[in-house]
């Protein structure tokens, strides 16, 4: 079993995880649900644990240095400062941004859309203009660009997705031709775990002259991300995806791109200088942080990507992709008539969406509750592309940097169980 999960050891993987040193960084692997099992945690694409790192930063600021940020001058004020700055400086890092002023803190992924097409969207999208998106989209990246068409009188184009759960390129090639101003579409796929080709894309679209969101919220957590070499025009992701405390975020941009951009939410911080009619707007990022952000958490953020740094972007995904490797066998050798859905496992992050005939997933989660065992169970968020396969719900395993094959292993003692409680 382990030598299954355990990635190849060649000069090319320099790094690997050693799983008891990760697992003890997460206290909450030392819990036990309310019949005394261990928590088998398999709900990491929803939200990721927290190491000890991420909760040690946050009780940082509020035991020794709650303050605001950007306005005062005493000590504490300044630490407050430094801390929240230095965490964009941290995420910068992660990303390979240019620059720390490239990285806009919002509270996730989905505000980071939002302001994308709020702030960019209405300028710059018009009557009968189009955007392409892709069948595969959680709803956060569809709704946002609904509700812009909508009010814009343009139109949504999609790329369809094939049976195994790829993006179908030619038909994207094909859009192009209707000159969309924007491509969004998810890096990775939340429901089939599909790793899209978003250099590929981002070449394919700024050829047709479309400017292109990604987002990352799948990817960040799982991958190295370079946003230089993929050279989108936005990327966004959430923190508490990727192992920081809910309520952090971050939207990437090109400088140039948010110097042009007008603000999406107004208020204190985003301003340089208020006059009774008019208002003049601070300098990028802080245009884009109206009101008193939460502090704590993107300093949190911060502290989960110097801990995701510091552990080896490569390194994780190799495991996480040992990880997925191992579950796709085993769940298909030891789970008689599981359905997996997505592609193979050199093909996809740490995600697996499955069902087992005739019961429903909600059963499927609640049984395998009563085993510490968390998965989630529904539509994960992308209602049309569980509908393009004529899905209504689905469950799904996910994993992270502290998933070990054990837990793997306990899934599939529990699908069994499943079984058994509605054959009899
Ligand atoms: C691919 C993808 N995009 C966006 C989101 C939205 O993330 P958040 O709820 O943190 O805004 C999710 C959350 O599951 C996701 O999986």
């Amino acid at each position: 079993m382990a030598d299954l999960a355990a990635p190849a050891q060649t000069e090319t993987t320099p790094r690997t995880l050693d799983s008891d040193a990760v697992r003890a960084d997460f206290p909450i692997l030392a819990t036990t649900n309310r019949f005394g099992k261990p928590l088998v945690y398999l709900d990491s694409a929803a939200t990721s644990l927290k190491p000890l790192a991420v909760i040690e930063a946050v009780d940082a600021y509020n035991r020794e240095y709650t303050s605001n940020i950007h306005r005062g001058i005493y000590e504490l004020a300044e630490r407050a400062t430094t801390a929240y700055e230095g965490a964009r400086a941290s995420t910068a890092r992660l990303i390979h941004a240019r620059e720390p002023g490239e990285i806009v803190f919002v509270r996730n992924a989905t505000e980071a859309i939002n302001l994308v097409a709020h702030s960019w969207g209405r300028h710059h999208i018009g009557r009968g203009d189009s955007i392409v998106l892709t069948e595969m989209e959680h709803h956060a990246n569809l709704v946002p660009w609904q509700l812009l068409v909508q009010e814009k009188d343009g139109d949504l184009e999609f790329i369809p997705v094939s049976d195994d759960g790829l993006l179908q390129l030619e038909v994207f090639e094909a859009l192009l031709h209707l000159h969309p101003k924007l491509v969004a579409f998810t890096h990775v796929s939340n429901m089939l775990g599909t790793i899209n080709p978003v250099r590929e894309m981002t070449e394919m679209a700024h050829a047709a002259g479309a400017l292109v969101l990604i987002d990352g919220a799948q990817a960040v957590p799982h991958l190295p991300v370079d946003v230089q070499a993929i050279d989108a025009d936005f990327y966004v992701f959430s923190g508490h995806k990727m192992l920081g405390p809910t309520g952090s975020g971050a939207l990437w941009a090109r400088r140039e791109l948010l110097e042009a951009m007008p603000p999406f939410m107004a208020g204190g911080d985003m301003i340089r200088e208020v006059h009774l009619r008019r208002s003049e707007w601070n300098d990028v990022p802080w245009k884009f942080e109206a009101g008193t952000p939460d502090i704590a958490a993107q300093i949190g953020m911060g502290a989960a990507a110097e801990y995701l740094m510091a552990t080896g972007m490569d390194a994780v995904q190799a495991h996480e992709r040992g990880l997925t490797r191992y579950a796709m066998e085993v769940l298909v050798r030891e789970v008689p008539g599981i359905e997996l859905y997505g592609p193979s496992a050199d093909q996809r992050s740490g995600v697996v969406s499955f069902n087992l005939p005739g019961i429903h997933p909600h059963d499927v989660a609640q049984i395998l509750d009563r085993s510490g065992i968390c998965v989630r169970a529904g539509h994960h968020c992308t209602m049309p592309l569980h509908e393009r396969f004529d899905l209504a719900a689905t469950a799904r395993a996910s994993f992270n940097v502290y998933t070990i094959p054990e837990e793997i292993d306990a899934l599939a003692v529990g699908l069994r169980e499943v079984a058994r409680v509605f054959d009899s």
